[in-house]
């Protein structure tokens, strides 16, 4: 391979931990002291709508403080998008909206967004007002218990995979960045980008159940080490061969 031309990038919630952001597997499984299939799970939903749309509703408030801000390895790929002489793509399993807050452009969110919500009826998708539940009424059907938060949830398809495999088979330079690889499809994305021809490369705080399966790791805190890494990468000091 001559030089580094496309680069596909996913992200997890290491990513946002350091502006303050839980990550989900920090705590035996269980995020914000939820077990995971109450609150992210069509089931849970179907059992529990009420403490669903009370989680969602907690985590949005949570992401409109003003202390919740991109840290400088959400700034470090906006400035790689910038700089870059090629194309930069972020997919990004957050459903947070800090890299786009830090200017992002070329993004997916690939788990969807926690400020939208979806009618179950129309599949319309629309900006959230800060709290909704199963009395508000959807703006498309007029319908109460319509709403849902615009999240994939466990045994549901993420969105847009056709677009995401062929970015990925098409990347010279797969990487990932602050996610424990642990969760379906996500965890094998750094195979589509192999068998493209990219080289892959982790960058986690620790290493993952996949990190053997990459080309190379770095280990640090995001906020530190992806800065870092983008300048390596913009002086072009990292190479394009896979070693
Ligand atoms: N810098 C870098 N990495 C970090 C940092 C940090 N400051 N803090 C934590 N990490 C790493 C952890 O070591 C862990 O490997 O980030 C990873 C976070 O892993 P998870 O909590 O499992 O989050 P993620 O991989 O994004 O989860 C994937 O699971 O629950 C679903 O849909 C949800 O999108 C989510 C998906």
């Amino acid at each position: 391979m001559e030089s580094i031309k496309k680069i596909t990038i996913l992200t997890g919630a290491g990513i946002s931990a350091e502006s303050g952001i839980s990550t989900f597997r920090d705590q035996n499984g269980l995020w914000e002291n939820h077990e995971i299939e109450d609150v992210a799970t069509p089931e849970g939903f179907a059992r529990n709508p009420e403490l669903v749309y009370k989680f969602y509703n907690q985590r949005r408030f949570q992401l409109t403080q003003d202390n919740i801000v991109p840290n400088p390895a959400h700034e470090a790929l906006v400035k790689l998008e910038k700089e870059f002489d090629g194309s930069v793509l972020i997919i990004t399993q957050n459903v947070d909206d800090l890299h786009e807050r830090a200017g992002q452009e070329s993004l997916i969110h690939m788990h969807g967004e926690l400020l939208k919500m979806r009618c179950v009826a129309t599949n319309k998708i629309y900006k959230s007002p800060s709290f909704f539940d199963q009395d508000t009424a959807c703006p498309c059907c007029q319908e109460v218990g319509n709403l849902r938060p615009h999240i994939v949830w466990f045994g549901e398809m993420p969105f847009y995979m056709d677009k995401i495999q062929n970015a990925l088979l098409d990347s010279d330079l797969f990487l990932s960045i602050g996610t424990s690889a642990q969760v379906y499809p996500a965890s094998i994305f750094y195979r589509w980008a192999e068998q493209g021809g990219a080289k892959t490369i982790e960058l986690n705080l620790e290493s993952t159940a996949a990190s053997e399966r990459f080309n190379e790791n770095y280990q640090g805190r995001a906020s530190e080490l992806v800065p870092e890494f983008v300048d390596k990468l913009l002086r072009g000091d990292i190479s394009p061969e896979v070693s």
